[in-house]
């Protein structure tokens, strides 16, 4: 009987940030709900100086047992996850340090047969550094082999279509598109993947989602902190490439794409693919770009004094855009993205606003018909809300406002799998659902390249706008020329 394959999971760039909170704690709590095989191993790879035991030493200080945090087993747990993680320091671009790091693993292997997952928690810049290095160290286990190599690989996924092109090119020459997981982490929030159980589980919502009855869609991203200690990165791709032509574009692809023709990777990708090719690209007219200045109490610094910002950067931290879905279900209806940083709340949501009933049916009441809207709110607290129209109980016919209200933690009462953890275990069954096919990834940067482009062949200076306020004033006109009420 063959034996059957045990996993190694190489973490490369393990001493950072997103290795160290995210990636390592998902698989640390899919180790506590037994969803990794019995076997498997990781590597951390870096260039900083650690051996084993501080490697453990400091990965122990982001594992908490989300799960059964009481649970006597919880303290044997972590020492058994951390029994399993090696370290390997060396330098991205050196076929010696991965054939270094490939000597370990076989120590710890030996010859018996291991899938293979590679998480690229790095920088972009190293990215085909790495990839190069890994092919040339016969780490990769080719597509035909008994065993698997898949790839996972963090946006931002190149600054426009042509880079953007160019990097899936060269990584191709490793890793082929079947061996690549794009991550984007939105897609692995629990409430964004029940968008899609919401369209198509339930009957009442498909016959009004259409241009007949939804009169826009505001998906907003509003974050409260400024860039901290990030500026540098941040500086060379602004709030459209971070976040707008990924996690708020891959939302409204969920929202607005057909019926798929099955729940399969495929088959997903594919409607998200054409509906992204139905997106027009965004011009200038229809988006504002801001960059936050001091706040008004003058306690929170304006991103130009943020670190490592040049003093004479043009980088929106804020853009508001209208996008046109041209087809005949959302012809005419808005699609309003916005997302900005330094801004005055914590918020993930989207707003699907139904057009008005006509009015006077009830004569001249004081309270005016307000349109039924359906809040899909992502975080804080998950929820989906729906605005009705109600009767104030009581004698007479007056009006009001209300919420039929449905709070995940309330309603369902369990942990919430993070993100990352949810991402994790597809790269591990080989469910490419959730995650960025090439084609979907032009498709996105069809739709925003031009502009990009512009904002910075024109020289755009983007609107100030105060830290902590809710955006430019030009973003509400921009919301306005479009029947849109409020912004952010
Ligand atoms: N943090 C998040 O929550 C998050 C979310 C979404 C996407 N991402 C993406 O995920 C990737 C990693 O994020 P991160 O926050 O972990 O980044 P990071 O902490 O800045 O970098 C990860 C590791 O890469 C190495 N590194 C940093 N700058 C480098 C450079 N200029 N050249 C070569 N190596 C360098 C460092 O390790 P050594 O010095 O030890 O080699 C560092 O510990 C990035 O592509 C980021 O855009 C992060």
């Amino acid at each position: 009987m063959t034996e059957s394959p045990s996993l190694g999971i190489v973490v490369v760039g393990a001493s950072g940030d997103l290795a160290q909170k995210k990636v390592i704690p998902a698989l640390f709590s899919l180790y506590c709900q037994d969803y990794l095989p019995a076997h498997f191993r990781l590597y951390g790879m870096a260039r900083s100086p650690f051996g084993h035991e501080s490697f453990r030493k400091r990965i122990s200080e982001n594992l908490t047992c989300r799960y059964m945090p009481d649970a006597p087993s919880c303290a044997g747990r972590m020492e058994s996850f951390l029994s399993r993680c090696f370290y390997s320091q060396g330098q991205y671009d050196s076929t010696d340090s991965f054939l270094d790091l490939y000597q370990m693993m076989r120590q710890e292997e030996g010859r018996s047969p291991v899938n293979r997952i590679f998480y690229m928690a790095i920088p972009p810049s190293v990215f085909l550094d790495v990839a190069r290095a890994l092919g040339d160290s016969g780490l990769v286990a080719c597509d035909d082999e008994e065993v698997w190599s898949r790839i996972v690989v963090e946006k931002p996924f190149g600054r426009d279509r042509q880079s953007s092109d160019e990097l899936v090119g060269e990584m191709q020459k490793v890793f082929t598109e079947e061996m690549t997981y794009r991550i984007d982490h939105y897609l692995g929030k629990e409430i964004v993947q029940d968008l899609m159980v919401l369209r198509f589980a339930n009957l009442v919502f498909e016959p009004l989602w259409n241009r007949e009855y939804i009169e826009s869609v505001r998906i907003i991203l509003s974050e409260p902190i400024g860039v901290g200690q990030r500026g540098g990165y941040f500086d060379g791709f602004g709030i459209i490439r971070d976040v707008m032509q990924n996690h708020l574009l891959q939302i409204l692809a969920l929202l607005a794409m057909e019926r798929p023709a099955k729940y399969t990777a495929g088959a997903v990708r594919d409607a998200k693919v054409q509906l992204l090719r139905q997106v027009v690209p965004v011009s200038l007219e229809d988006l504002v770009a801001g960059q936050y200045v001091a706040s008004e109490s003058g306690l929170q610094q304006g991103y130009l004094a943020e670190h490592s910002v040049p003093p004479d950067s043009r980088t929106p931290t804020y853009a508001a855009a209208v996008l046109k879905v041209q087809n005949p279900r959302w012809a005419g209806v808005p699609f309003l993205l916005e997302a900005g940083k330094g801004l005055d709340r914590k918020l993930n949501e989207v707003r699907i606003r139904f057009r008005g009933v006509p009015s006077g049916w009830f004569g001249d009441k004081r309270v005016a018909l307000d349109a039924n809207e359906l809040v899909i709110r992502i975080q804080p607290d998950e929820a989906i809300t729906l605005n009705i129209m109600n009767k104030v109980p009581g004698l007479g016919l007056d009006l009001v406002r209300t919420e039929l209200n449905l709070r995940y933690q309330a309603a369902f009462n369990i942990t919430i799998p993070e993100a990352y953890e949810c991402l994790l275990l597809d790269v591990l069954k080989g469910d490419r659902n959730l995650f960025i096919r090439a084609d979907e990834l032009e498709a996105a940067w069809d739709i925003f390249t031009p502009v990009l482009k512009d904002l910075e062949s024109k020289h755009i200076v983007p609107q100030p706008y105060p830290f902590g306020s809710r955006g430019p004033a030009a973003a509400r006109d921009l919301a306005c020329r479009h029947g849109l009420s409020e912004t952010v």
